[in-house]
């Protein structure tokens, strides 16, 4: 038995840029099918970074009463760059007129996923995605197994790709799951999750002859942190002791307020765009086009820039059958991308220390910090590309 569905666009992928597109393309009246391998609860417990650009929040705000970014987030105003035991605060306002809001990805979602709820949208959870048929161009079919083990099928008048870094939806798109640019970084980041109060009510950015460490934020009683650490290390085998030092070590200058951990993950690093982001009437957006190195903070407000230009695209091909922005949309989305691809390189090169570094590199790398630190235009450069260019 295969239940056969029928929606102007489906939607492979209940992340941050399934659902938001999902919601703009219904304030301009176009229906579509949401579908993601994971549970609700899954997808609203999955921790992630914490980082939204002013116009990821502005977008936001088409929630209405459902977003509550600038609620229950923080508007940060600044980060400050430490390097050689001292901390240089990077003023957003005064550089750029803009702001970034703390606001943990996993909220963002639980928002997204209740205003979806309340517009009645068709979301389907558990449901595996098992190909694209894309044998008539004009009308692309998802191919997938609902939670119940039953056949399902999607005949869109679009499909897109929203489905994370190891998308189903890509090779159709580019003919194969690796069809793209890609780096890999010779560290990791080893995060935590510990019971606090804030060490500093800014993010800190700070690079040490250890190594790196971001002291951010989640609340008035738990904090977010992280420290480079080996891609093999096991989380599990540092005891709470060894983890503070480690952290410690690397903001030196600063006492950390220690507590309690209670989550402790190792992140790895990765740069990657994928060669194309839309074949006919196939896109996809988000992660499943490219991932970045969280230093820059930018992996969500990318995938949001991307529903920023589809959507307009889709309404323009799908209400008027004018093709002329989605044949631009990989073009001028790839603009952005790149961006933000060597904005996320250039932070993590500038921060991280990697352990063939030598004097030099490492003398080296205190001019750079030091050229940004101490003039106007570096820092207006790093504040531009963190509070976001204008979507
Ligand atoms: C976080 O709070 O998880 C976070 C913040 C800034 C980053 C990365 C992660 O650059």
């Amino acid at each position: 038995m295969t239940t056969t569905l029928r929606t102007p666009v489906a939607i492979v992928g209940a992340g941050p840029a399934g659902l938001l597109l999902a919601h703009l393309l219904d304030e301009a009246g176009i229906d579509s099918i949401v579908v993601d391998l994971r549970t609700q609860g899954e997808i609203e417990s999955t921790i992630r970074a914490g980082i939204l650009e002013q116009g990821t929040v502005e977008l936001l705000d088409r929630l209405g009463e459902h977003s509550r970014a600038r609620i229950v987030g923080h508007r940060h105003d600044g980060i400050e760059l430490r390097f050689d035991g001292e901390g240089h605060r990077i003023d957003f306002p005064s550089l750029t007129g803009r702001s970034a809001w703390l606001y943990p990805q996993h909220e963002v979602l639980k928002d997204l996923i209740a205003a979806r709820v309340a517009a009645g949208q068709d979301l389907r959870f558990g449901v595996t995605v098992t190909g694209i048929d894309e044998s008539d161009q004009e009308h692309p079919r998802v191919l997938a197994v609902d939670a119940d083990g039953k056949e399902l099928v999607i005949e869109a008048d679009f499909v897109v790709g929203a489905d994370g870094s190891r998308s189903v939806v890509r090779p159709s798109v580019v003919g194969s799951m690796q069809g793209g640019y890609f780096r890999e970084y010779p560290f990791a980041w080893f995060g935590i999750l510990c019971e606090a109060p804030p060490s500093s009510n800014e993010l800190i950015y700070s690079n040490s002859p250890d190594g790196f460490a971001l002291i951010s934020q989640r609340s008035e009683t738990v904090q977010r942190m992280y420290f480079q650490c080996d891609p093999k290390l096991d989380p599990s085998s540092l005891s709470e002791t060894e983890v503070w030092e480690n952290i410690q070590k690397r903001v030196p200058g600063t006492d950390l307020i220690e507590g309690p951990i209670f989550q402790r993950d190792v992140l790895r690093f990765r740069s990657f765009v994928s060669h194309g982001m839309r074949k006919h009437r196939i896109a996809i957006i988000g992660d499943a086009a490219h991932t970045v190195p969280p230093t820059g903070a930018k992996g969500m407000n990318l995938a949001v820039a991307d529903v920023a230009l589809l959507h307009e695209a889709l309404r323009a091909l799908l209400q008027e059958n004018d093709s002329r922005l989605i044949d631009t949309f990989e073009q001028r989305a790839m603009q952005r991308i790149w961006k933000a691809q060597h904005f996320s390189w250039w932070m993590t090169s500038m921060l991280h220390v990697t352990d063939d570094a030598s004097d030099f590199d490492r003398r080296r790398q205190l001019g750079e910090l030091r050229s940004i630190a101490q003039s106007t235009a570096g820092q207006t450069y790093l504040a531009e590309a963190y509070t976001g260019w204008p979507i």
